[in-house]
């Protein structure tokens, strides 16, 4: 049997990126050209900014996709390609690409979801892992727990009512004068200090309920900070992470193992770029092995927005015959 090979394209936020994927879970290369030097002085991403820099490099980004496969467009099967959600004129920059792509070679145009490639990271990662199992998708966009029924089917099970999991990452780094992307850097600061320093609240909300809140979590931290200066004290930054990250960290684990158990799930499997977090993949990892339940997460590569992920999840939408038409228009919203 002949081999698939998928060119995926992926410019939803602030990462141009290109891969080339061979039958769904073998990655022959996975470029990623990020804009974070360009966005850290704004403090965050700049839409207008993203989608220029996202024209300058996604020619550049999949030449060397290609040339690093050592492959040509010839040998492409199809083209996948994030659709939503994301900001939207950095995704209408890698879609417009892959139309073009697709049009010229005649080849199937796929249009992917990209909550639902950070899940196939995990595939990717993991050769031997086959729905169904319970997956948490946590980025700086989302934060859902999802029952993953099988390849195209999923079935959300709680979802942040407020600010996702990276977000609220992102803001506590900002407050704490760490810069942007947050999340990485509250996670190394966090291993100097005591997640006990300080009892942040955690939001369990309703009994049984698989949702997040975290501006609570977010409003308590931000009232410290500010109590603290109106008294002329000195921030602990390092304790403020760690209790920060602490908080978090626990209604993550606690619910997505409370999930697996519901759905007798053998895995509970980390997705987005929160799952990169140590100390949630640590803690996680302990709490799964009290109860059975085998954790898994993706490298830290394949944790935060990648071309790879997409290509995967374009490769199981190919096999299922959905392929999208030329008029596919970027959905800034779109949900799973
Ligand atoms: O998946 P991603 O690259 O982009 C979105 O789809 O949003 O996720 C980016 C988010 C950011 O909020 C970033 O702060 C967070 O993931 N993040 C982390 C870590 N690495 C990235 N959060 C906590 N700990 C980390 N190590
Ligand atoms: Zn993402």
């Amino acid at each position: 049997k002949k081999d698939t090979i998928i060119l995926a394209i992926e410019s939803s936020c602030d990462e141009t990126s290109a891969a080339l994927v061979r039958n769904g879970r073998d990655v022959l290369s996975n470029i990623i050209s990020s804009q974070i030097s360009v966005h850290k002085k704004f403090g965050g991403v700049v839409p207008e900014v993203a989608s220029r820099k996202h024209i300058e490099n996604i020619s550049g980004v999949i030449d060397t996709a290609l040339s690093e496969a050592k492959l040509k467009l010839d040998d492409v099967d199809g083209v996948a390609v994030t659709y939503g959600p994301g900001l939207v004129g950095a995704l209408l920059i890698g879609l417009t690409t892959a139309k073009a792509l697709a049009y010229a070679k005649k080849l199937p145009l796929i249009g992917v979801n990209h909550i639902e490639g950070h899940i196939y990271a995990n595939f990717i990662q993991h050769k031997e892992l086959e729905p169904s199992f319970v997956c948490l998708v946590a980025s700086g966009g989302h934060s859902h727990i999802v029952n993953v029924v099988d390849y195209g089917k999923y079935d959300i099970m709680g979802m942040t009512r407020d600010d996702a999991a990276g977000e609220a990452f992102d803001k506590i780094a900002r407050a704490l004068g760490l810069g942007y992307p947050g999340g990485p850097l509250v996670d190394k600061i966090a291993k100097e200090g005591n997640a006990q320093a300080i009892d942040f609240p955690r939001a369990y909300l309703e009994e049984g309920s698989f949702d997040f809140s975290f501006s609570g979590l977010k409003s308590a931290v931000l009232n410290y900070l500010n109590s603290l200066s109106m008294k002329g004290m000195k921030t602990n930054v390092s304790d403020v992470a760690a209790s920060f990250q602490q908080a978090v960290v626990d209604v993550l684990s606690d619910k997505l193992i409370a999930a697996a158990e519901v759905k007798n799930s053998p895995y509970a499997v980390l997705a987005g770029g929160v799952a990169a977090n140590s100390k949630l993949r640590e803690e996680l990892s302990k709490k799964g092995a009290k109860k059975g339940i085998k954790v898994l997460y993706p490298d830290p590569i394949l944790c935060t927005d990648n071309a790879a992920m997409i290509g995967c999840a374009g490769y199981y939408k190919l096999l299922r015959g959905e392929v999208s038409e030329m008029n596919l228009n970027a959905v800034p919203n779109l949900t799973l």
